[in-house]
């Protein structure tokens, strides 16, 4: 089968787009014809291995333990392992997996749901990590409530783009930051207020929010700080490496003063999750945004693309042999 791999750390020109043997489902996998799979940060954050601390986390200080990128799929199940029970061959699914630019890609069950009837294989590939990181920081780290002023900074990207739709389904109010560019997609995605960034900054307006959460956190944790209700969370997902830093070196500290809360966190994907998304995708309540579409030759250049930062929402990498643009 055809699968990208890659040896060494570094740009998107160490990606090779190469013959590689189909897998095998071990008992407890499910084997996935991949129909397609969609990029994240993280799959360049991989692929670079920097800062270098981060290959400690990855595994692999010379090279890259994991050589085969991509983690968000959507596809059918071709086999299954004689311990799977929840899956049978012909069913549509999407989850979490290692390895999702190939064509075929094999995965335990406990990240994976099925795939609305409804819903498009690109759009259920769009979802996965962006979705369920946009999720949980809500959710779990930010304990949203309805009615409670919401900001998602830098809700244009994959998991922004998420954060807005979630919290508006969870009946926040939410004010999304963007460049000028993306105002028009953050509105048509449910905003209630829409703030450029290149024109104001909303670290120095005087306004509240109950809740902010920070996909890419570009300002310091004290400007963010400052923009919190007396009782406030702010949650980074991601964003600069100093702001990451920052918050979780000072957040714990600054979370001890007084009743506002602080922290960055990792997603954990689950099931559960995964399935939940599925119904509010389902619903019409969640609907991804995708900004553009590769075939599974050109994954190089798609990483090219959202490592320069402003993607509007998800690139998603078709894993078809009858890709048209
Ligand atoms: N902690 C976790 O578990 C976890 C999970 C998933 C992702 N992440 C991290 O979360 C971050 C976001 O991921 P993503 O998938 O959303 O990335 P992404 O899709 O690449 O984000 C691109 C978006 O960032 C926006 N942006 C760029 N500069 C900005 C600024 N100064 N202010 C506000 N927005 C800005 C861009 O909007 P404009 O074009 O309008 O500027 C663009 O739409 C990454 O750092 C990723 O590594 C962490």
């Amino acid at each position: 089968m055809r699968a990208i791999t890659y040896t060494e750390y570094g740009s998107p020109d160490v990606l090779r787009f190469t013959e590689v043997a189909k897998p095998a489902p071990k008992d407890n996998q499910v084997l996935i014809k991949v129909r397609a799979a969609s990029l994240n940060a993280l799959d360049w954050r991989m692929m670079r291995g920097k800062p270098l601390f981060a290959r400690l986390m990855i595994g692999g200080l010379r090279k890259p333990k994991l050589t085969r990128p991509g983690v968000d799929v959507a596809g059918q199940v071709e086999a299954v392992g004689k311990n799977v029970t929840q899956f049978k061959p012909g069913d549509e699914v999407f989850g979490a997996c290692r390895g999702a630019f190939a064509e075929y890609v094999c995965v335990i069950e406990d990240t994976l749901a099925l795939k609305p009837a409804n819903i498009s294989f690109d759009d259920a590939a769009a979802v996965p990590v962006a979705a369920i990181s946009a999720l949980q920081g809500l959710r779990d780290k930010g304990r949203i409530q309805r009615g409670r002023k919401v900001l998602v900074d830098g809700a244009a990207g994959g998991v922004g783009t998420f954060a807005v739709q979630i919290a508006k389904s969870f009946g926040a109010e939410v004010t999304a930051v963007c460049s000028t560019r993306n105002v028009d997609t953050a509105r048509s995605i449910g905003a209630d207020h829409v703030l450029d960034y290149t024109r104001e900054d909303f670290t120095h307006s005087g306004q509240r929010y109950d809740l902010i959460i920070a996909a890419n956190a570009y300002h310091s944790i004290f400007d963010y700080r400052r923009a919190l209700s007396q009782d406030g969370r702010f949650v980074i997902v991601g964003g600069g490496w100093a702001q990451m830093l920052q918050a979780i070196l000072l957040g714990p500290f600054l979370s001890l003063i007084g009743s506002k809360k602080m922290c960055f966190f990792v997603a954990k994907i689950n099931k559960k999750d995964v399935m939940l998304l599925g119904d509010l995708l389902e619903a019409g309540k969640v609907v991804p945004v995708i900004d553009r579409r590769y075939p599974l030759s050109e994954v190089a250049e798609a990483l090219r693309y959202l490592e320069e930062g402003h993607a509007r929402g998800k690139v998603v990498i078709r894993v078809e042999d009858d890709f048209k643009t």
